[in-house]
């Protein structure tokens, strides 16, 4: 009953120290986690070595941290539980400029506010430690105590005076859970400590301490996931951006497994998790994540930990250049590493011998492009061929995609049907094209070559809008209806123009939603309208002059449009896109500079296998 409370409506008060304590509590301390991430942050601005964690029902019934770091005073020890005292700043100015994890002087009073604690501490150059012991705030008992130098504070029922809150207290496993995830965050971020978490009465974590970061994350997720790692490293003016992240041939299903640091702290932001996604959209399927651990360094006046009191969410000044680092930094460092898997693969594809008809294809495959590598294989190369028509490269898949997808799936086993060896094109991987020339063999990158035909077709459309009518429009058999938000909404507006031209046959549909009655001919899938919203998202963020801009709608156009790796390609779609590749003026690279095509010579062939 409220009535007890004697409450006057409109009356306004002043709350009593402890009520505002609590208050203040419930910002740094909303679960057994952010008591743990507190405690082991004063370790480390302790400058221990070894921390103890130890749980007792997820650390619902308690929680200790014990370190080795340099103490706190008996005479202080009072001191440490008070709000705002703080040994690591002395004034505002120095808050910008902290490189200690805590300065607020707040973690301790506010926790000792909702729980039972005590804290055992000697500073090392005292004879003797002491304890204190402080429930729902008060002080219960103050004495000198043994202990080598270092702290240990234990925290009990926690939320015992805070009913409301109590009640929401996740189970113990879910507790443990959220703690072992960030024990795995600052056993990442601090590998020269050795860290220790023991539940009840077993050993959760035991790490020693490692000597980089690939040995920790080696003890962390296990040699196998390893294998899959890659290093990445970028450093420019200031920022550096370095860490491990896994070759698109290691996904999960969830991020779970995406940690990103900012100056050594575990930070969720949302543009940097974009950015991750941005780095792997081509190479990895979606709903499927890459592990990624990315340690970001940026001078400290850049970033800015306060605004969210338990510091994981930071407002970074610079988040659109930070953004498109991450990125840069990942994508650059990622494909470089993909050279070096050259093992062999035991697939079920063994090349045959070429038998007589497979000869005859691989003749005139050859001829085809000897033409091409003849002139060098860049600019000034004249293609006497037929180019495929505009428009017929995906075009009819496309319209069965809309249609049945049995039809489809029949396609796909069609192809692994044929006889292998009669294909003048084979696909790897579902990611690469192989095909023979006389002098050797040329590997395509499905993914960039399609890139660079849409970019480069899209680009024509857009250039001589008005005099040939632009990019063919394949009608869908069932106009789409998009919802979309109000950056997506402003970014179509923007360019609504270009879009017909390359293609699409968009028309406003109330509110904020559009319909969608064609797209380019030469889209093999637009994922039920997830081509224009990825593509729309990516342009709301556009704000460049519009030069740029177009150049920024032709990339993402040719990025997200462009058949994945991971894709099945027909034979006859192989054929076309190997035709229309290099009936573009630039067939060597992707829009993005990466190449398209890797060429394998006779004679290097013959080299390697020890023939010369
Ligand atoms: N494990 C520890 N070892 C040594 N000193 C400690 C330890 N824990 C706390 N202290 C001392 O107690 C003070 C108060 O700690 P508290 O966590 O409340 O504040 P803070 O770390 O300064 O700031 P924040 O509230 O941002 O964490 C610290 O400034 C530090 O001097
Ligand atoms: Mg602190």
């Amino acid at each position: 009953m409220r009535g007890s409370m004697a409450r006057q409506p409109g009356k306004i008060k002043v709350l009593d120290s402890s009520t505002i304590d609590r208050i203040a509590a419930g910002e740094v301390v909303e679960r057994p986690a952010s008591i743990v991430k507190e405690l082991v942050e004063n370790a480390l601005d302790a400058g221990a070595r070894q921390i103890t964690i130890s749980l007792e029902e997820g650390g619902l019934v308690s929680l200790s941290v014990e370190d080795d770091g340099h103490g706190i005073r008996f005479r202080d020890l009072p001191l440490a539980f008070e709000r705002h005292t703080t040994s690591k700043i002395a004034t505002a100015a120095d808050i910008m400029q902290v490189a200690s994890f805590g300065f607020r002087g707040e973690a301790l009073a506010s926790i000792a506010s909702v729980s039972q604690v005590r804290c055992v501490s000697r500073l090392a150059d005292e004879e003797l430690g002491g304890l204190i012991e402080i429930s729902g705030g008060e002080i219960t008992r103050r004495e000198p105590a043994p202990r080598n130098s270092g702290t240990t504070i234990t925290v009990r029922d926690l939320f015992y005076n805070v009913p409301a809150r109590r009640k929401y207290m996740k189970s113990a496993q879910a507790e443990k859970r959220a703690i072992m995830k960030l024990m795995t965050q600052l056993a990442l971020a601090h590998q020269d400590i050795r860290w220790i978490v023991k539940s009840g009465s077993d050993i959760a974590m035991d790490l020693r301490p490692a000597g980089s970061l690939t040995d920790r994350a080696r003890d962390l997720f296990g040699a196998s996931v390893m294998e899959h790692m890659a290093r990445f490293e970028m450093e420019k003016g200031g920022f550096s951006i370095g860490g491990l992240a896994s070759r698109p041939t290691w996904t999960r299903g969830n991020r779970e497994q995406q940690f990103i640091f900012i100056n050594r702290r575990p930070v969720e932001n949302r543009a940097l998790s974009q950015a991750i996604v941005q780095a792997y959209r081509e190479v990895v399927p979606t709903g499927r994540h890459p592990v990624v651990i990315a340690f970001l360094q940026v001078p400290h006046g850049e970033v800015d930990v306060n605004v969210h009191p338990a510091k994981t969410q930071v407002r970074l000044l610079l988040e659109r250049e930070i953004f498109g680092r991450l990125k840069n930094a990942l994508s650059e460092g990622l494909s470089l590493k993909q050279a070096d898997e050259l093992r062999p693969w035991r697939g079920d594809v063994a090349p045959g011998t070429a038998g007589e008809a497979g000869e005859r294809i691989a003749d005139a495959q050859d001829d085809y492009l000897r033409r091409y590598f003849q002139r060098g294989g860049s600019a000034g190369f004249e293609f006497k061929g037929v180019p495929a028509g505009q428009g017929e490269l995906f075009g009819a898949s496309a319209m069965r995609a809309t249609g049945s997808a049995e039809e489809i799936d029949g396609m796909v086993a069609g192809v692994s049907e044929t006889p292998l060896h009669s294909a003048p094109f084979w696909q790897l991987h579902r990611t690469y094209i192989v095909t023979q020339i006389r002098g050797g063999l040329v590997l395509i990158d499905q993914h960039n070559s399609h890139e660079r035909i849409l970019y480069n077709e899209a680009k024509r459309a857009l250039e001589e809008r008005g005099e040939t009518g632009g990019i063919p429009t394949q009608q869908l058999l069932f106009p789409a209806h998009l919802e979309l938000t109000p950056g997506q909404v402003q970014a179509w507006q923007t360019h609504a123009e270009q879009m017909k031209a390359m293609g699409f046959t968009i028309e406003p549909f109330g509110g904020q939603s559009i319909l969608v009655q064609g797209i380019p001919a030469s889209l093999k899938n637009w994922n039920e309208g997830r081509l224009l919203l990825d593509m729309l998202d990516d342009l709301a963020w556009d704000d460049k002059p519009s030069q740029e801009n177009q150049v920024d709608l032709l990339a993402s156009y040719a990025c997200h449009g462009a058949v994945r790796a991971g894709e099945p390609l027909t034979i006859p779609e192989m054929q076309n896109l190997v035709d229309q590749l290099f009936a573009t003026d630039t067939p060597l690279s992707c829009p993005h500079g990466r190449p398209t095509l890797i060429q394998y010579t006779l004679e290097e062939l013959e080299k390697r296998f020890g023939r010369t």
